[in-house]
């Protein structure tokens, strides 16, 4: 089995001549020049070194077929921090020198990155700092978006909008984003960044049929307000939004091996209750619970794209269904209701 993927790599990697051709449509980044792929990856999970590189590998390229331009990292994403971005360096290398400019891809800093005052958090120190080592593992010269991951409440913001500010102008990125940041900051921010000639592209937020956060704060609308584009995070609740958990806890499940970011008592009976009734709309649809889950995020006003997960190339071609998923009528947006 390792010979012969070991000899699929060998033999290198050519993207599909379709992969323009399918059902991936590009969205207008908000007041930008940037179109994104309706759906994004994430690398949070499955690019560290707990996952086989073969695994990893085949789900980045799977992806790129698919017309997924876009890649979502962060300094930490591992196991090991950093982990993920050296392993995409890796692949950008072997399989993607010929498509930079085919490819968007993002960083974050904020988060626990190196020991020490300037290993989190966002003052200039640690935002700079932060992006030279991504860049030097992703083996870029600069990244398409840099985000700040999330509100530092001790560092003044201007310091780190100006940080922000400064890195474009240095070349290290193109544009620049905030992640998790409360509505009143976000909008200081993007106040700030356009007065300095440099729009904040986008706002990256948790948004799925559980957590509509950003919806009732009014986060989603200020940021269309303010021509920022909305990429939402976790659309399938880490997969709780499938048919993964519905007999139990599969061992190949993140739940299973990875239970600090998805614990297991998150699957109270009523939660599972709610999984069923929302599966059973999706059935009525034609469609997977995990395709509904995703073309419902797809139908907000604002919503540029959508970054997903895969464990694997199958999970994400399955993920693809949403984008010719129905219209969802009066009634099915009453049904998907958390209070239903
Ligand atoms: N800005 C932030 O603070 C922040 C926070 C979190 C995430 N993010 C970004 O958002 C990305 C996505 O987050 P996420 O991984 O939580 O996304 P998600 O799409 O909600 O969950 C992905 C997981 O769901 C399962 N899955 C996906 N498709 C499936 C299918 N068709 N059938 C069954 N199971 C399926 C897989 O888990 P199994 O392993 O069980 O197969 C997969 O790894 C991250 O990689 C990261 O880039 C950003």
């Amino acid at each position: 089995m390792t010979m012969t993927k070991e000899k699929d790599y060998e033999r290198g990697y050519v993207a599909s001549p379709s992969r323009y051709d399918g059902v991936m449509s590009y969205r207008r980044c908000g007041r930008s020049g940037v179109l994104l792929p309706a759906l994004s990856l994430g690398f949070w999970h499955n690019f560290g070194s707990v996952t086989p590189e073969d695994q990893s590998r085949s789900i980045v390229r799977a992806a790129f077929d698919a017309g997924i331009t876009h890649f979502d990292l962060a300094n930490n994403y591992g196991p090991a921090p950093g982990a993920a971005e050296q392993r995409l360096g890796r692949f950008l290398k072997d399989d993607f020198a010929a498509h930079r400019d085919e490819l968007f891809i993002a960083t974050k800093a904020a988060y626990d990155m190196w020991e020490g005052p300037y290993g989190s958090w966002a003052s200039r120190k640690h935002l700079m700092a932060s992006l030279d080592q991504s860049l030097r593992r992703l083996g870029l010269e600069y990244v398409d978006v840099f985000y700040c991951h999330r509100y530092d409440p001790e560092t003044p913001l201007e310091e780190t909008l100006q940080a922000l500010v400064d890195i474009v102008r240095s070349g290290k990125a193109l544009y620049v984003g905030l992640s998790r940041w409360p509505k009143e900051a976000a909008e200081f921010g993007y106040s700030y960044l356009r007065a300095h000639d440099v729009p904040c592209l986008l706002y990256q937020g948790r948004l799925n049929l559980f957590d509509r956060a950003v919806e009732t704060s009014g986060i989603l609308d200020s940021a269309t307000a303010a021509g920022v584009g909305f990429i939402g995070f976790s659309p399938l609740a880490q997969g709780l939004l499938t048919d993964r958990y519905l007999n139990g806890i599969p061992a190949d499940s993140r739940m299973a091996h990875d239970p600090r970011y998805l614990k297991a008592d998150v699957l109270t009976p009523e939660t599972l209750a709610r999984i069923r009734r929302w599966n059973a709309v999706a059935e009525q649809r034609g469609e997977s619970l995990a395709s509904m889950a995703l073309s419902w995020i797809l139908h907000h006003q604002g919503v540029t794209s959508v970054i997903i997960g895969a464990s694997s190339p199958e999970q994400l071609h399955k993920n693809l269904a949403c984008l010719n998923s129905p219209a969802f009528s009066e009634e099915e947006v009453g049904e998907l209701k958390v209070e239903g």
